[in-house]
């Protein structure tokens, strides 16, 4: 079995980055466990004083979740050109416990726009780069117009991007199955 942490930048009820992992989710076979983490909103604002002295319980609850996690699926939207504040404070509260050091990770940004959340999606991957964490090679994917391929219930109508989010989750899987051998 592999467990997979998924992480949406959006807080919305209705967003189309949770639509998207949730059609990941039910994409995936039996032995794929995915575990969605929610507390996004509930994380304190980094603060170095507060990250030297103790480890709040959000805090503690984040770091496990992606310790126990074979692998992380991030689908993102962006906001002003650049990733959602939450997500990169969670990120932030990661840099120096270092649970992503190796995990293998996939980081999906989507939007209305022609743009597809790219430059969120390139400056993910450069916080992530620090964390070392273990990019899948073909595991990113912007995807533009997301509008116009969900449907008002959050599903996927759109054939070639069911057939793209496949494509990510069996790199995904992969490399969660190549951890387990080390
Ligand atoms: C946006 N949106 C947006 N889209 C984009 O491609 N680049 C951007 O820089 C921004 N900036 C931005 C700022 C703010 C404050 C809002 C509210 C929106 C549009 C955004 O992609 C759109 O609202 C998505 O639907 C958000 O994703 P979810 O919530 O549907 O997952």
């Amino acid at each position: 079995e592999i467990k997979i942490l998924a992480i949406s930048g959006s807080l919305r009820q209705n967003s189309s980055n949770k639509a998207l992992m949730n059609a990941i989710i039910g994409l995936a076979k039996e032995n794929v466990k995915f575990t969605i983490y929610g507390g996004l909103g509930d994380l304190p604002h980094f603060n170095q004083d507060i990250d030297a002295v103790e480890e709040p319980v959000p805090v503690r609850e984040l770091r496990t979740h992606i310790k126990e996690a074979d692998g992380v699926l991030i689908c993102t939207p962006e906001y002003g050109n650049g990733v959602p504040g939450v997500l990169k404070n969670a990120l932030d509260w990661l840099v120096s416990s270092g649970e992503l050091y190796n995990k293998p990770t996939a980081v999906i940004s989507a939007s209305p726009s022609p743009m597809g959340g790219d430059k969120a999606n390139a400056s993910l991957l450069l916080t992530l780069k620090m964390l070392n964490a273990d990019i899948v090679e073909s595991g990113t994917l912007i995807i533009p117009h997301i509008t116009s391929k969900l449907n008002k219930e959050g599903s996927i109508t759109d054939p070639e991007l069911k057939q793209e989010l496949l494509s990510v989750l069996q790199t995904l899987e992969h490399a969660c199955h190549q951890g387990e051998t080390i």
